[in-house]
């Protein structure tokens, strides 16, 4: 049973829970009916970076199923700042069914997790972005079939939260990563040689090369912005380092295939990591994937707070 469950990384869920949950957003999505499920239950979301999508996901997702979601930005409490996140942690968890953070650092997600005694969901830290990775996964599979065996090129800053995230649940559900990165910006070791074991198991293979013409064969193209939040400062140095990864019509066209389709997080800088070509064009799915936030976020709502 998923009951009480939390989503802090992927790492703590199996191959097939993760399975479950994708077929769940899969017929939400289909029936589009909300039922009062989340009737009598509240949500705290917790952010200290900014959002839209996982924001507007999670609101919608709990608020149309009766629930109540209740914002709450570091400007409106007190967060390791006046008070250490084990007490909030412990106050929230007296007064919320569940608990949603967006911010810095994963131990913040983990405190809460450990300290609250709800379920606690990450909405982003500077490490991981899960819920992100399950909608991307929906997406992929909406459009080229189901995920084991599916080829996926992340090009970009590969050592980045969204490009974690996918390399951890492609090692889970058997989807071939490939991270195109210059070596400056690769992934770090640790989370790899966390990831290879789980990929040998599922069938996944985990590629890490600075050669862009690896999208060859992809069955979708990846990218997200050059400088996440809170990085701000390196700007300059990530459009220097970044420029032949731009993802345009021309690297579009490297896959040799018409059918390859694009993803991107959002939010979008275009023309820097992705040409308004490409993000506004045929191949794009990247608004699709903005919808899929909710379904897959109510997937997640559903397993972990219901019977
Ligand atoms: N993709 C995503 O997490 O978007 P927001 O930052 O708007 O929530
Ligand atoms: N890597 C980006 C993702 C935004 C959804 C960031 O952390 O800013």
């Amino acid at each position: 049973m998923l009951k009480g469950r939390s989503l802090l990384t992927w790492f703590e869920w199996t191959k097939v829970e993760i399975r479950f949950l994708l077929d769940v957003a899969k017929q939400l999505k289909a029936e589009n009916k909300p039922q009062q499920r989340f009737a009598g239950k509240t949500l705290a979301l917790l952010f200290e970076k900014r959002s839209t999508r996982t924001r507007c996901a999670f609101e919608t997702a709990f608020g149309e199923e009766g629930g109540h979601p209740v914002f709450l930005s570091t400007t409106d409490i007190q967060l390791g700042a006046k008070e250490s996140i084990e007490d909030t942690a412990r106050v929230l968890g007296r007064m919320f069914s569940a608990i949603q953070f967006r911010g810095y650092k994963q131990s913040t997600v983990e405190t809460l997790f450990k300290y609250s005694g709800v379920p606690v969901y990450n909405g982003l830290t500077d490490d991981f972005h899960p819920t992100q990775a399950l909608a991307d996964i929906m997406t992929l599979e909406e459009y080229c079939g189901t995920a084991p065996g599916k080829k996926l090129a992340f090009i970009g800053d590969g050592r980045n939260n969204v490009a974690r995230s996918l390399v951890v649940i492609c090692a889970k559900l058997g989807v071939h990563i490939m991270i195109i990165t210059p070596p400056a910006l690769n992934p770090d070791p640790v989370l790899l040689s966390r990831c290879k074991p789980i990929a040998a198991e599922s069938g996944a293979t985990i590629t890490v090369t600075a050669d862009p013409a690896a999208v060859a064969g992809a069955d979708a193209i990846y990218t997200d912005v050059w400088t996440s939040m809170g990085e701000e400062s390196k700007k300059a140095e990530r459009a220097a380092l970044l420029q032949p990864y731009q993802v345009n019509q021309s690297l579009m066209e490297k896959t040799g295939r018409q059918d390859t389709i694009f993803l991107h997080c959002l939010p979008a800088v275009k023309g820097e990591e992705v040409t308004a070509e490409v993000i506004d064009g045929p191949q794009s799915r990247a608004w699709d994937e903005a919808e899929n936030r909710k379904w897959t976020i109510k997937a997640i709502l559903l397993a972990t707070l219901m019977d």
